[in-house]
């Protein structure tokens, strides 16, 4: 999508949008419209009791003597509550509304509501920010698609086409266009992730995922190290490499580097897991639903959708991302259940449940950052659990800490972004449920406090470092739509985790 900001109102548009406030003085808003437009959309707005209530929008094809096909107009919501956020919101829902309507020039006239937190231009910048992050769709391989959004079959009812450009007509156009720059980058960042996540394992394998982390890290300017079985083994990989040794697509290791800070400071660490698809291995899943565990990369999506925008945004600090790329498949070589592993931290596991792969991944991974940056913060994203989704459903992750400062700034920067996190315990009480008699530990905790155990492990594996665990499970795909994304892989914690660096930017 195609974003320019300007003064002068376009002479032409699929659909011209506005915004309103609730309660507001809707004449003020209207001021921008053509004479005819401004009653008509008056008068309709009249007659659909519109108020400016959030999430209200009136439809109208726009008059003869508009060169636009309609008119719509979207509620804000009360003023009072207008954050970055809900604006931004409020920007996805007023892109799918144009989407419904295969608008694909779409102009908006915006002025930021009397009494908003907010200047003028932040507040186009958001609108904007929220249309760009909804206006995706993965539609690689629908290779019939028609280019309005129509499935080619003849079979879909009213596609929905991509917005192709957007001209927003605001009075601080410099100073909007400024504002949208980083929220731009992030917002194709945020598409970056979402098109891992949504990519089907045949394409996506471990091999695969680190060619194209790597591409975008020669793009983003991003070093990059791509660490691959051999090395893998000589790094002590071994709990990751057993996890990878059922299946033909073999592990990699990727890190990715930002030095954006200007001095060596210790870095934060990004760790994602990274399971291109999970079978379950010999312990296999039900076969019911096990086509989406080809988003079980969920995790490490978002690490290299975090580094990806903090380079493109120039981002004032010092980042690492480090991803686990397997597949869990059952084979010959496949491990067994019952297995006893080295990790690379020395501590051993008994494999008790091949299924229980993902910490196996983490607790190398998280040595190795460790051992080799010496990181100031590690957090770790992993669609680690389906016990998470019992606790929490899936409109928050679940968030485990071993300190309370990065809790609370990660939960801020969940409220202030919309991807919210939700607080559980770690406690040395839960450790007797993962110790083993023939191991140091073993990889499952039983039915109870499932997710919680899976967090106990890890935390075996942090030492000291400040550390924070996000279970995405319920989060990174097949998670509830929401105003700014209705895509499968949601592409969940790149906002987040921004965020999280912005706090720490602005000290
Ligand atoms: N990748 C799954 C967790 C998962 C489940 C993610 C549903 C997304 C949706 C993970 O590897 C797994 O299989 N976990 C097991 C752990 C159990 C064997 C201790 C689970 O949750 O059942
Ligand atoms: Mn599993
Ligand atoms: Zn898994």
């Amino acid at each position: 999508m195609n974003v320019a900001f300007t003064r002068q109102l376009p002479a032409k548009a699929d659909a011209v949008v506005l915004f309103c406030a609730r309660d507001a003085v809707l004449e003020t808003v209207l001021t921008a419209l053509p004479d005819k437009a401004r009653r008509q959309l008056a008068k309709a707005a009249g007659a659909l009791e519109f108020s400016g209530k959030k999430g209200q929008c009136v439809e109208l094809p726009a008059p003869a003597e508009m060169d636009a096909k309609w008119l719509l107009l979207l509620g804000l919501g009360d003023v009072e509550k207008l954050s970055e956020k809900e604006a931004e919101f409020a920007g996805g829902r007023a892109a799918a509304a144009c989407m419904g309507k295969k608008a694909q020039e779409v102009v908006v006239l915006a002025t930021a509501p009397e009494g908003v937190e907010m200047d003028a231009a932040a507040f186009v910048a958001r609108i904007a920010s929220g249309m760009k992050l909804r206006n995706y769709r993965f539609d690689r391989y629908r290779t019939k698609r028609t280019e309005n959004g129509e499935n080619g079959n003849g079979t879909e009812k009213g596609g929905k086409a991509r917005i192709e450009t957007l001209t927003v007509v605001t009075d601080a156009a410099d100073a909007a266009e400024t504002a949208f720059a980083p929220l731009s980058a992030l917002a194709d960042s945020v598409h970056f992730a979402r098109d891992l996540v949504n990519e089907p394992g045949n394409v996506l394998t471990p091999k695969e995922f680190a060619r194209r982390a790597a591409e975008m890290a020669a793009e983003a300017g991003l070093s990059v190290e791509v660490l691959k079985p051999k090395k893998l083994r000589e790094e002590r990989f071994n709990a990751l490499l057993a996890v990878g040794q059922g299946s033909k697509n073999k592990p990699r290791v990727v890190v990715l580097k930002y030095d954006g800070a200007g001095d060596d400071s210790a870095p934060i660490a990004f760790i994602g897991k990274g399971v291109c698809f999970d079978s379950g291995g010999i312990s296999i899943k039900p076969s019911s639903g096990m086509e989406d565990m080809k988003g079980d990369m969920g995790g490490a999506a978002a690490v290299v959708g975090v580094m990806r925008a903090l380079a493109a945004r120039g981002a004032k600090v010092n980042a690492v991302g480090i991803i686990g790329l397997v597949e869990n498949m059952p084979d010959g070589g496949a491990q067994r259940p019952g297995d006893i592993v080295i990790s690379r931290s020395g501590q051993s596991i008994a494999v008790l449940n091949t299924d229980a792969e993902g910490r196996l991944v983490l607790a190398d991974c998280l040595d190795y950052v460790k051992e080799k940056f010496s990181p100031a913060r590690m957090i770790d994203l992993a669609t680690l659990t389906g016990a998470i989704i019992i606790s929490l459903g899936k409109e928050h992750a679940g968030l485990f800490s071993n300190n309370d400062e990065l809790a609370e700034e990660i939960t801020k920067a969940g409220l202030e972004t919309g991807e919210r996190v939700w607080r559980l315990p770690l406690d040395p009480a839960y450790d007797k449920l993962i110790d083993y008699e023939v191991a140091d530990m073993k990889n499952i905790g039983g039915r109870e406090a499932g997710s919680i155990t899976a967090a106990q492990f890890l935390q075996r594996f942090v030492g000291d470092t400040p550390w924070a665990h996000l279970d995405v499970a319920g989060t990174a795909m097949a998670s509830p739509k929401t105003d700014i994304n209705d895509s499968w892989g949601s592409g969940w914690g790149v906002r987040l985790l921004n965020r999280l660096v912005e706090l720490a930017e602005r000290g």
